[in-house]
């Protein structure tokens, strides 16, 4: 059947704005690392993402590597682009990234102008696409000059290729570096793409000062630590069909310790009482106190969008809900 979008698709999401930026994005995004390669089902990749679109996310992030393998879930994506999306366009914003092995030889990962610029060209062709909203350099380089790779985002904005550039995983000190490099290039980094959950918290080392300090917005990856910060494993058991028990999972059965199980469960307590599920307390954690733009989650089913989006019914916490969290998280 051919897709039709929810009329009311924008009358509950929330959209932040990213940094000081024009650009606005949902407080949930969805991104397509899991579950949309050519190993996994089509029908349910496209009742995910078409699910999540009338709930009014309207930011889909992709990558080259994204699979397995490598560059089918940007090609599963653009499939959905020309049978289902193309209507939609400008309403979404739609962001690849390059820095992780996509192909042999020394051009084939990093932060060469060479790679990136090679990459974001086949990233449009797996996609569709004529331009992509964000371009992220999707790691730092040790070896390539910080000019260079900066060098190449500018570029794709000149060309039209790029809307929007932005850096994933970049240190704070790193990161200071690359927003004075793109000021005086003149082309505004305007998103840092950083892991961020309850378990894992580098950024309020640093990074998030220097972010706000620059006007440049975030969007957290990984907020649901990979399905451990749901009701997923709560007993301590692996189901089947999760995360942790898939052979092409990046989330070990090994995360899922008695002391982890033993978190969770306090978690959950606390999250019930908010009339919340514990990724809803999770997303809301992530978002609270909007220092964060978007938290960027994945799912593997439509109930988990739903779920997941349900969040924003409930943002705010109590400082004794915080100082209790903190208490667990630190414990
Ligand atoms: N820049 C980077 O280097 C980088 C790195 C990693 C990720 N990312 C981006 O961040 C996105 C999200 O990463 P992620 O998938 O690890 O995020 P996540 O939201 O922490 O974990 C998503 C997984 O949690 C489970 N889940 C989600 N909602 C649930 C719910 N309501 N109840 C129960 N289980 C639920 C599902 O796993 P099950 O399979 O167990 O159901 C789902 O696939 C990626 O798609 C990618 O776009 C970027």
């Amino acid at each position: 059947m051919v897709y039709s979008a929810n009329n009311d698709r924008y009358g509950s999401m929330k959209y932040n704005r990213v940094g000081r930026s024009g650009l606005k994005l949902p407080a949930i995004s969805l991104g397509l690392w899991h579950n949309f390669g050519g190993v996994d089902t089509y029908e349910n990749g496209r009742a995910m993402l078409t699910r999540a679109f009338d709930l009014g996310i309207t930011h889909f992030d992709l990558a080259n590597n994204y699979g397995p393998p490598a560059g089918s879930a940007e090609e599963m994506f653009g499939r959905m682009m020309l049978t289902d999306f193309k209507p939609y366009r400008d309403e979404m914003i739609i962001s690849s990234k390059a820095g992780y092995y996509m192909w042999p030889g020394p051009y084939g990962e990093w932060g060469s102008r060479k790679y990136l610029i090679a990459s974001l060209e086949q990233s449009l062709k797996r996609m569709n696409l004529e331009y992509v909203d964000i371009f992220y350099s999707h790691r730092p380089d040790p070896e390539t000059p910080l000019e260079e790779t900066m060098g190449a985002l500018d570029h794709m904005v000149r060309s039209g290729k790029a809307l929007y550039v932005g850096i994933s995983s970049y240190s704070a000190e790193q990161s200071a570096e690359a927003i004075k490099i793109m000021k005086q290039l003149g082309t505004p980094l305007v998103i840092h793409q950083p892991s961020y959950h309850m378990f894992d918290r580098w950024i309020e080392n640093g990074l998030q000062d220097v972010l706000e300090e620059n006007g440049v917005g975030s969007i957290a990856f990984c907020p649901l630590a990979q399905g451990l910060l749901t009701n997923k494993y709560l007993t301590g058991s692996i189901p089947t069909d999760s995360r942790a028990a898939s052979k092409t999972g990046a989330l070990q059965e090994s995360s899922v310790t008695a002391q982890r199980v033993a978190q969770l469960n306090k978690l959950n307590a606390i999250a019930a009482e908010r009339g919340q599920s514990l990724a809803q307390m999770a997303l809301a954690w992530v978002l609270r106190g909007g220092r964060v733009t978007s938290a960027l989650i994945g799912a593997s089913r439509v109930s988990q969008i739903e779920d997941n989006v349900a969040a924003l019914n409930n943002l705010s916490f109590t400082s004794e809900e915080l100082a209790s969290i903190e208490d667990i998280i630190r414990g």
